[in-house]
């Protein structure tokens, strides 16, 4: 069915995705796990296409970053040093009327979100109605009730980044109470008392109940790369300023688990940790968000789609950061995080193992501990935001409709489908030759049932860029039809071309460069 509003696009993103092969809820047999998801046969690809991407972006285009891959399970002493045993917490009240429970920071957000929402109906309207005089900038900075709108606010963010900084979360809830923030089930302002909940899941090693002890699923990749960084610095030669990047799976027991995979109990990361000499920090900062904001933007989507946000509260570790927003169906919300990481992490593994985590400066003579600058973006919030980008319900000229996944051509799952236009008079042979010169560089999918049409409409759902087919002038003239997905242009070309059209649209080059430069 048409997406009529956000709520519903998001809904046919969400049926598309499983009945596509992207992804499915885990154990769905026994109804599922909550925010648990897996990736099908289609999402595997595009998923392994992202990492490769960012892998290839971070490591192969830079030679001072190289990559590792540490373990899950790490010394449960590694959690106390990194603050994640103290203070990884979220802030949680519960409605008793619902028996619901939110994330008491969320609930505030979102209604910020709603006044930022007034601000820019504002915004629109004015728009409209002053046509091409219409300037921005002085709307927003002039306009009564925007100003009024911007300055409710401030005035929350203010008291809430105070609120969250003195941990005091009496304040917390009478900033829910005071902003008259109901509950979306029962409707009632009948809130319990604000508390703080670990999010860590633990586990026990060891057979023997009296010999087991308590460990953590990570919470974070990125204290695999802190507790490698001397055997890194050392085996690898590496020069301060360097980086070491990594992804993997991470684990949050996050108890307000929603839309879809944006939020998981379990998901994956890819980080990069660049160690620095301390005084360096805010030029790196700058220089990380500047390469990562280029990143986001070599996918080709529109730029107003990405935006900066710094954050009101410092996590336990930072004395910067920011993150890179993306405007989901439901709203701008985190897609990567940036942080200036100081000495935290590899300072307090000092302390807490008692072994020196220096690196020794040729250029000022002496050693000292890094800082750290870290970029941090979870991979299945990727997944999601070019999703949700690419899905495109489109009425046809015929009058008919398709579902198109304008999937940036490098990452889509399959890159070519080999289609003979029927199943006899040699067609199925000459597009198996096809398909066996192609598999070597590219996946592709051989479909020789349904119409052509059908076959046309299953990969464009899938985002396949090319579909050939092979009809009974392949037989005498050694042409074919490549179609290409976005346009659903046909041109007939030689069969000797395919390799080269292919390897020139399909390939990462092209993205890879465009950062680069
Ligand atoms: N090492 C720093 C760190 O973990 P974070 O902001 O907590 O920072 C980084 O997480 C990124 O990981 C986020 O920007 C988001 O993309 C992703 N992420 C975090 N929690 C997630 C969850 N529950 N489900 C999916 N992705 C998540």
């Amino acid at each position: 069915m048409a997406s009529t509003n956000n709520e519903d696009l998001f809904k046919n993103i969400i049926s598309h995705a499983k009945e596509y092969g992207f992804i499915f809820q885990s154990s769905e047999i026994y109804d599922g796990l909550s925010a648990v998801y897996d990736y099908g046969q289609n999402g595997a690809e595009l998923k392994k296409n992202i990492r490769d991407y960012w892998w290839k972006a971070m490591v192969q285009m830079n030679e001072n970053i190289v990559g590792i891959d540490a373990s899950i399970f790490m010394h449960p002493t590694t959690w106390k040093a990194s603050g994640h045993v103290d203070a990884f917490n979220d802030p949680l009240v519960d409605n008793k009327d619902s028996k619901k429970r939110y994330r008491a920071d969320v609930l505030i957000e979102e209604h910020v979100a709603k006044i930022e929402g007034k601000i820019n109906k504002e915004v629109e309207k004015a728009r409209t109605r002053f046509a091409d005089g219409f300037n921005e900038y002085t709307f927003r900075t002039t306009n009564a009730r925007v100003l009024e709108n911007q300055k409710k606010i401030d005035d929350i963010n203010l008291r809430f980044k105070a609120a969250l900084e003195a941990n005091d979360l009496v304040e917390v809830r009478q900033i829910i109470i005071d902003l008259e923030i109901v509950c979306p089930i029962s409707g009632t302002r009948n809130w319990t008392d604000v508390r703080q909940f670990n999010l860590m899941f633990s586990t026990q090693v060891g057979s023997v109940s009296e010999e087991s002890s308590t460990i953590y699923l990570r919470p974070e990749t990125a204290q695999g790369i802190f507790v490698n960084f001397l055997n890194v610095q050392k085996t690898g030669r590496m020069k301060i300023p360097f980086g070491i990047a990594q992804t993997g799976k991470a684990f949050r027991n996050e108890i307000v688990a929603r839309q879809f995979i944006f939020r998981m109990r379990e998901f994956e990361q890819m980080e990069m940790q660049y160690f620095i000499k301390p005084g360096t920090e805010m030029e790196w900062y700058k220089y990380w968000k500047e390469t990562r904001m280029k990143w986001h933007r070599s996918l080709g989507f529109p730029e107003s789609k990405h935006r900066f946000h710094d954050h009101l509260k410092l996590a336990h570790y930072a004395n910067a950061a920011c993150d890179i927003e993306f405007e989901f169906p439901f709203g701008f919300k985190e897609l990567e995080g940036i942080h200036s990481r100081t000495d935290f992490d590899l300072g307090n593994h000092e302390k807490f193992s008692g072994k020196k985590l220096q690196y020794f400066d040729p250029e000022l003579d002496q050693s000292y501990v890094p800082y750290v600058l870290e970029t941090s973006i979870g991979l299945d919030r990727m997944f999601l935001a070019i999703l949700s980008q690419a899905y495109a319900e489109e009425k046809l000229e015929d009058g008919s409709e398709r579902v198109v996944l304008r999937i940036p051509f490098f990452l889509a799952p399959v890159k070519c489908a080999i289609l003979p236009l029927v199943k006899k008079d040699g067609l199925p042979e000459k597009a198996r030759e096809i398909m066996n010169r192609l598999r070597f560089d590219h996946l592709c999918q051989y479909e020789e049932k349904d119409s052509i049409g059908k076959r046309y409409r299953r990969q464009d759902a899938i985002g396949t860029p090319f579909c050939i087919t092979i009809d009974h002038q392949t037989l005498e003239d050694n042409t074919v039809t490549i179609r290409h997905r976005d346009s659903m242009l046909q041109e007939r070309i030689n069969i000797n071309e395919i390799e080269k059209i292919l390897g020139e649209k399909v390939s990462m080059r092209n993205a890879l460069m465009q950062i680069s430069e």
